[in-house]
């Protein structure tokens, strides 16, 4: 069974990582999307609330598993007994980036391969970061990211 992660802090998830997830879930047996705790990013939603977001965005895939880890990716990549990552290339300017997390990855777990999409052109210009600013200073955001987040983000913000 070949068996794939693609791992991120989906804070949240955006309809650029959608695409990446479809493409990707039709070269696997298995893609499992790992969820980062990444505290270190501060994020808009918890762990719990950006996995439920996810999993409603897949709901329909059924290759899809998503889980949530605290861990080096390369650990949960073991334990999950999983060689390949899967991640997305939307321009240059992630290429040496995404080669310094490949390396590490690989240096960490020997033998754990990172494969890499490029994004549909649609989507290449967005972030995370970016969807949260056009969202804040009150720009349009439906059309980049899935309607349960554009409720959730609509929802945070009464809520706060
Ligand atoms: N479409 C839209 N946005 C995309 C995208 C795509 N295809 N690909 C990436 N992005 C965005 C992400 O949303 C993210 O936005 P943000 O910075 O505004 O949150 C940004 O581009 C950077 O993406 P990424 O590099 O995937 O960052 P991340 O925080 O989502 O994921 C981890 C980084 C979690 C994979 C990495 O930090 C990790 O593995 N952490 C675990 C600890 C560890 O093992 N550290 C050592 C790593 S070698």
């Amino acid at each position: 069974m070949l068996k794939a992660i693609y791992p991120g802090t989906f804070d949240p998830i955006t309809n650029g990582h959608l695409d990446i997830i479809k493409r990707a879930a039709r070269l696997f047996d298995l893609l499992i999307i790992a969820v980062a705790a990444s505290p270190g990013k501060a994020p808009m939603f918890d762990l719990a609330e950006r996995v439920a977001l996810i999993r409603a965005a897949t709901a329909e895939m059924d290759k899809v598993t998503v889980l949530s880890f605290d861990t080096l990716m390369a650990d949960f990549a073991r334990q999950q007994q999983a060689s390949v990552l899967v991640r997305g290339v939307r321009s240059g300017a992630d290429v040496e980036y995404e080669h310094q997390l490949a390396r590490m990855n690989q240096h960490l777990l020997p033998g754990l391969e990172t494969i890499f999409l490029f994004s549909d052109p649609r989507w290449s210009f967005i972030s995370s970061s970016l969807v949260k600013d056009v969202f804040f200073h009150g720009g349009a955001i439906h059309d980049l990211v899935p309607a349960a987040v554009a409720q959730a983000m609509l929802r945070q913000r009464r809520d706060h």
